[in-house]
């Protein structure tokens, strides 16, 4: 983790700026919602993720940049940059859908094997990704959507429908608070708009124990109100304990919900801003700055 709450590259070096640390807000045990599934306590750990010098290659095309990057295990970090930055890349990396041409990743600060990291593994250590639009079966019941690939079986192998009902439901009303909306667990997701469904795979990752939720692009092409509610969502898996890689185009979205700002730049780490430091317009007009910064890579 950073000692300073900021840092920038200057001259190819990285500079560092004297103030308070980054803090990791929040008591997992005591921040939870009621009746939410709980993160996954098993042994204490700083990061719930953490990349060491990774590089990735897409044949010629350096897409990562010797990355280092933690993300602390009660912390949402917001990954901005411009198209083609490497913000998707680096969270693939992070996923297990890709595997860094070189450096280490470590998950709960244990080094990964980096040959049999995958998506399923991925799972299986309580880290998921919600996809903007790719998540969810369109004409299923949302019931249906919260069990795909992890069903509940009663004694005879049958699925117990009954019982993916009453926690789907549980689900719905805590989690993702839909509550009064009109929304039910027989609704399908046609039903729904952009938003409740961002909300649907969110609680879903929450309610499978997830440690971190990464959210790639979740309010792309979702009107003003779904919006405030992706980032209500966002809001509910800090106050779960879990931790929270989310990409975002729009400033203004990342700064209200991030602990801390990450910058990417042709697959490099430029930047760590906190956003409490900077208002929108500081952080646009910075942004902007270290575009017109001579050429350092
Ligand atoms: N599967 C792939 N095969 C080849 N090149 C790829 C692949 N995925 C990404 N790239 C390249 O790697 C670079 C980084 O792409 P990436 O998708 O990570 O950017 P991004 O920051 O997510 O951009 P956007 O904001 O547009 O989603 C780009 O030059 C892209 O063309
Ligand atoms: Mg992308």
């Amino acid at each position: 983790m950073l000692s300073a709450n900021f840092r920038l590259r200057c001259g190819g070096n990285l500079c560092y700026f004297a103030g308070e640390g980054i803090v990791l807000i929040g008591n997992m045990k005591n921040a939870r919602s009621a009746n939410v599934a709980a993160p996954v306590d098993a042994a204490p750990f700083e990061n719930i993720v953490r990349l060491e010098n990774v590089q990735k290659f897409f044949g010629a095309i350096q897409a990562l940049r010797d990355v280092n990057l933690s993300i602390g295990r009660n912390e949402i970090v917001g990954l901005i940059g411009d198209n083609g930055a490497g913000k998707s890349t680096l969270i693939k990396v992070m996923t297990g859908v890709f595997k860094p041409t070189s450096g280490d990743v470590y998950i709960r600060d244990q080094k990964l094997d980096l040959d049999n990291f995958s998506v399923s593994m991925a799972h299986d250590l309580s880290i998921e990704t919600v996809y903007q639009d790719k998540s969810l079966g369109e004409k299923q019941p949302l019931w249906r959507n919260f069990f795909v690939g992890r069903q509940i079986t009663n004694r005879f192998g049958f699925i117990d429908i009954k019982r993916e009902k009453e926690i789907a439901n549980q689900i719905l009303m805590d989690a993702i608070g839909f509550r009064g909306a009109g929304i039910g667990v027989d609704s399908t997701v046609s039903e729904l708009s952009g938003g409740e469904r961002q909300g649907i795979a969110i609680g879903r990752a929450m309610h499978f124990n997830a440690d971190l939720i990464v959210l790639d692009e979740p309010t792309a092409a979702l009107a003003v109100k779904e919006v405030r509610k992706v980032l209500d969502f966002v809001k509910r898996i800090k106050n779960s304990g879990r931790a929270c890689v989310y990409i975002e185009h729009n400033l203004a979205h990342v700064h209200e919900v991030a602990d801390r700002l990450v910058i990417l730049e042709r697959g490099a780490v430029v930047a760590e801003i906190t956003p409490q430091d900077m208002t929108v317009a500081e952080l646009t007009d910075y942004l902007i700055s270290l575009q017109h910064e001579p050429g350092e890579r």
